[in-house]
């Protein structure tokens, strides 16, 4: 595997090289992101992983200073999974000039996990856009653990003929349920002993709704309360379309439950899709 830093180098290995798919991390990777190279490399061309810890995509008093990172561990596990260049720019490379070009997102990124860390997916589309012009991958992969972002990088794709195919890859989860997360690791011993109840509430309100039960919005309701009273602070619990990312009507047949949620200082999001017929 090939680690670079620079955009020079990066075109330099690229220069020849059959088209590649791309696999955009911000590091301190663990088996979910992996699992997201060893698909990439299921494609049938060359894996490009990123590791960028993106300072536009993170607000006021979150956690990009104490962001992991941890790029040699990175690096070697990168190439256990078959990828073969690691592309890590520094800020300055990446971001030569402030950054006063940005993606506009599309209203759908104003609620879910947009409507509490504002301007985050301006973020993300922007550097997701910058790292597909530096490496014109002809597929990403991306994971459905975060599935605003998902949609949100689906929805620039298509809006703006970006001439890349995003392909998803299912969440990698815990033998307990809890979805795999470089934020796990700020988790105390007894937090994470209760990280999985937010899986669980999601599962619960998925056996609901297929059990027969039609109010979106109660369901969304019950499931904060009963995190709430776990000592959860819920950011939201919602129920969407998952096609189009709207509240559920009556045509809605494939069905994402999505949630938001801190315990302690760690903030952790999950979702669940599921159809209703
Ligand atoms: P990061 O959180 O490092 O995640 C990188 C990729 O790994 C994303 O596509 C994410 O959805 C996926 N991923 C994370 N945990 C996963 C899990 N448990 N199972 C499957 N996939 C998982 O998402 C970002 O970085 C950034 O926003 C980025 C897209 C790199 C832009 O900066």
């Amino acid at each position: 595997m090939q680690r670079i830093h620079s955009v020079a180098d990066l075109h330099a290995a690229l220069a020849g090289a059959r088209s590649s798919v791309l696999v955009p991390t911000m590091g301190n990777l663990h088996e979910g992101h992996l699992q997201l190279v060893r698909h990439a490399g299921s494609l049938g061309a060359p894996v490009v992983a990123s590791v960028f810890v993106n300072r536009l995509q993170f607000g006021v008093g979150e956690d990009f200073d104490r962001y992991p990172r941890t790029l040699d561990d990175d690096a070697t596990a990168l190439a256990g999974a078959g990828c073969d260049i690691l592309f890590a720019p520094d800020e300055r490379e990446l971001y030569p000039h402030p950054q006063q070009i940005l993606i506009q997102p599309p209203p759908e990124a104003d609620q879910l996990c947009g409507a509490h860390r504002a301007g985050h997916f301006a973020g993300v589309l922007t550097v997701v856009n910058k790292l597909f012009n530096l490496v014109q991958p002809a597929a990403a992969v991306f994971g459905e653990k975060d599935f605003q972002q998902l949609w949100l990088i689906r929805s620039m794709v298509a809006q703006l003929a970006m001439p890349v195919r995003v392909v998803g890859h299912p969440t990698a989860r815990a033998d307990d349920g809890l979805a795999l997360s470089s934020r796990n690791r700020y988790l105390s011993a007894a937090e994470r002993t209760e990280a999985p109840q937010l899986y669980q509430a999601l599962c619960r309100v998925r056996d609901r709704a297929c059990g027969g039960h039609w109010d979106p919005q109660a369901l969304a309701a019950g499931a904060e309360r009963e995190l709430e009273a776990r000592g959860w602070r819920v950011d939201y619990v919602a129920l969407r379309d998952a096609v189009s990312l709207r509240e559920p009507d009556a045509r809605t047949r494939d069905w994402v439950v999505l949630a938001a949620a801190r315990l302690g200082d760690t903030r952790l999001i999950d979702n669940l899709m599921f159809r209703r017929l």
